[in-house]
């Protein structure tokens, strides 16, 4: 296992990190080390108000919306189709 934190996170060099993070957790490393594929899954729990609070459609949208849309460059409102 690599050595993360004051280390790659440091000096960027996976091996260096390999070298340093298997002897610390006392398993030999053959000085290999490649990289498998894999898929990671994140809950959104930032900044997510409660329900209640959530903005709804004419929060942005609609007359009182607080998105300027021309500012931001269309040509209008684009749930009206712009
Ligand atoms: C946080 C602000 C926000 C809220 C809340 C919001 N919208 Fe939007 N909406 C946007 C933005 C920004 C765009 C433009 C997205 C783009 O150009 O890809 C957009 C685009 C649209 C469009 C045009 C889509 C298109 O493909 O042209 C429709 C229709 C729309 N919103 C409907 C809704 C409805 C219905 C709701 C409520 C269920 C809603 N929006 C809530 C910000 C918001």
């Amino acid at each position: 296992m690599p050595n993360l934190w004051g280390g790659y996170w440091k000096h960027w060099d996976w091996n260096q990190a390999l070298v340093v993070g298997m002897k610390a957790a006392g398993l030999d490393y053959s000085g290999q080390y490649g990289f498998a594929p894999t898929d990671m899954y994140w809950k959104v729990n930032h900044m997510v108000v409660p329900k209640a609070e959530a903005l709804k459609c004419n929060d942005c949208h609609g007359k009182d919306g607080r998105l300027d849309w021309k500012a931001l460059g269309y040509a209008g409102d684009p749930r009206s189709g712009g």
